[in-house]
Formats: structure tokens, sequence, C-alpha cells
């Protein structure tokens, strides 16, 4: 299904691109099993047993998303060493925006006072921070900017149907920014991967300003706008995918699984994550994996595991690392760095 995509993107490069900093926001309100169990007809040991989540984190009512969104940039500002006046980029990466105008990025532009940036956002659903990745590598190597602020963000809370026990034990909200700067030959990020599947999009679909009658149909619950997901066709894709994209970046990048030090995917469902280091032959500690706090996060999904893991010591100067997603779209990407801080 995706041979056709196996050139090299490595190659083309003035200058290297790295992750300067990291930071992370979790809402404090945290949601476990237990409390859904008084919601829908569920239990906290089949939301374990066939998705490894126990608890995730709920954004308060009166909070703007991309407040959250601010918190995490700092704190990444703060890890970089960098002002937020030298920032020459803000990507948001969401499905969750608090407006469709202004743009998230305009928000967080206007909290950080970074009046020297350009802003926007990206929508590629769990895939968002691979893409914004690749946008500011791009960027950053041609020599046209030297900053660029990537903070994935999302409040899933908000566009769940809190009836439908099938998607709603599934999701939670967090924020998560990186710092995209120059560094040193050879360091940084090696490659970078994308890919999407429009033709599949139609297995998760959250309408916005137009619903079409299959959406409504869908839809049960008084609330339209809500995210409905054919969880199996997913999952089935998800799987796949995540083998095929890591296998492709290693490639890519010149290297072998034996060089990898960690792999950090989104964090969907511990099956997938499981599933998918069978495929490739790769034993659990190699995988990354902390759902069971978070469920998911979607584009905030492998910024948030990729803080944790360099705040555990997981990954230190450089490692290699492949850092692997899905979502909606559907889209897919992955990215291989050598850690650079
Ligand atoms: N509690 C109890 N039972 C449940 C629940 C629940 N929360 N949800 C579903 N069930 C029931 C179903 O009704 C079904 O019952 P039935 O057999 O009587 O019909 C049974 O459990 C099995 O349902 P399945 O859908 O087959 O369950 P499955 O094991 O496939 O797990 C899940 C469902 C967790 C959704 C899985 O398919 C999955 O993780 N899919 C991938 C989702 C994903 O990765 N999304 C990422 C993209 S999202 C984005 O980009 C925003």
């Amino acid at each position: 299904m995706w041979e056709h995509r196996m050139e090299p993107r490595s190659e083309h490069r003035l200058k290297w691109a790295g992750i300067l900093g990291t930071g992370i926001s979790l809402p404090g309100n945290i949601f476990t099993n237990h409390d859904l169990e008084k919601m829908v007809d569920t239990s906290d040991e089949w939301i374990i047993k066939r998705t490894g989540i126990r608890e995730r984190r709920i954004i308060d009512k009166d909070k703007p998303l991309h407040q959250l969104g601010i918190e995490a940039a700092e704190k990444a500002l703060l890890s970089a060493g960098i002002g937020s006046e030298e920032l020459d980029l803000i990507i948001v990466a969401t499905d969750t925006p608090d407006y469709l105008t202004p743009s998230m990025a305009c928000l967080v532009q206007r909290g950080l006072s970074a009046r020297n940036a350009a802003a926007f956002d990206l929508n590629a659903a769990c895939t968002g921070f691979i893409y914004s990745l690749a946008v500011a590598d791009n960027f950053i190597r041609t020599g046209y900017y030297s900053y660029v602020l990537i903070v994935c963000c999302e409040s899933l809370s908000r566009v769940v149907d809190w009836k439908d026990r099938s998607t709603c034990v599934l999701f939670g909200d967090a924020a998560a920014a990186v710092v995209v700067g120059p560094v040193d030959g050879n360091l940084g990020i090696i490659s970078t991967c994308l890919g999407a599947e429009g033709n599949l999009g139609h297995n998760i679909t959250i309408p916005c300003c137009y619903i079409s009658e299959e959406d409504l149909e869908k839809r049960s619950g008084e609330r339209k706008m809500t995210l409905w997901m054919d969880g199996s066709e997913v999952f089935k894709f998800a799987v796949g995918i995540m083998a095929f994209a890591t296998e492709k970046i290693v490639m890519d990048s010149g290297l072998s699984m034996d060089d990898i030090k960690l792999i950090i995917p989104h964090q969907a469902n511990i099956r997938i994550l499981d599933g998918a280091a069978k495929r490739l032959g790769l034993s659990e500690n190699m995988v990354y994996s902390n759902i069971h706090k978070y469920g998911n996060i979607s584009s905030a999904s492998i910024p948030v595991a990729l803080n944790e893991a360099v705040e555990d010591g997981r990954v230190a100067l450089g490692d290699n690392i492949v850092l692997v997603g899905f979502g909606g779209g559907l889209t897919w990407g992955a990215a291989l760095l050598r850690w650079a801080k």
C-alpha cells in the first residue's frame, strides 16, 4: 500500500535543525476510569485491558486551550534559553482550536509577546507534531528561519460525546511545546517522512462548519459536532503504518534498528504499540509508553512523551530516537532525531 514512498528525504540540507528545549502543561483535573464508570456503561477492567488507559487529564471548563499552550511554550523557551522575541515562526498543531480565527498560533504569539514571529495553525490530527517538525526542519535547513516554536495542544474532552463509551474513554487534554533551532552538523532532525491516506478519512471525523447526512446518522447524541470513530478500522491502519513508518525512517536515515535507542510513538492504545513492536521484532522497553496516565492526547501525545523521556534520562546527547505517529485524516509520519541537547 505504501511502497511507492521510499525515497530518502535527508539530503539537500544547508543547515541542521534540532530540538533545543521542551515543555509541557497538563490540566490538574485527573479523570479516572472509575469516574467514567459513573457516566457510561464501562469498567476500569475493560478500559485497561482493551486500551492500557487508567486516567486522563481534563481541562477546566472556563480555561481556553491556547492558555495551556502558552504555559507549555514558556517552559520550552526557558529550557531552550531562547527569548520569545527571537522566534521567527510559531506553529500550533491542534484538532480542537478555541477559534477558527484568530488561529491558535496568533493567540500564542500574542500571549508570548513574540512580536517577530509569523504564526499559523497546522491540522494533521494526532500526527500534528511530526508534520510541524518537518515544516520547522525545512524552514531552518534552508536558512529561511532560525527559531521555530511548535505548540501541540488539545482539548478532546470538548469534542467527545460523553455518552458514547466507544470513544469517550480514549481521549484526554494536554499541551506540549518544543523550540527548534540550529544545531551542530549530524545532530538534531536527521530525517522526516510524512504521508496521508485521505480515502480513509471518514473513519475519524469531527464536523466543524458543515455536517452531512452521513455524519448526522452516525451521531445519536444531542450534540452533533462531536468526534466519531470506527475504532477497529483505525486500529488496523495504525498497527501497519506504525511499523512501516518506523522501518522507513530508519532506512531513510542510513541506519539500522540496532542503532536506535528509543521509539516514541503516538499513544493511542497500548495494543497498537504492542502490535507494531511485535511486527518490528522490538522489545517492550524500546518503545516508550505513558498512555496509562493521559489516554490519547492527539498531537500533544508524542511531545509530552518526549519531554518525559528526556526528564527520565531515557534520552541522552547523541542518541538516535524515532518519533512515529498516525491520526485523523488519515495521516501518518515519522522523524529520526539524533538528540542534540
Ligand atoms: N467499555 C465497555 N465495553 C465497550 C467499550 C467501553 N468503553 N467500548 C466498546 N465496548 C464494547 C463494544 O460495544 C463491543 O461490544 P459488542 O461486542 O457487544 O458489540 C465490544 O466492547 C468490543 O468492541 P470493539 O470496538 O471491537 O473493541 P476493540 O477491542 O476494537 O477496542 C478501541 C476499541 C479501543 C476503540 C480500539 O479499536 C482502538 O483503540 N482503535 C484505535 C483508535 C485510535 O487509535 N484512534 C486514534 C486516532 S484519533 C485522532 O486522530 C483524533
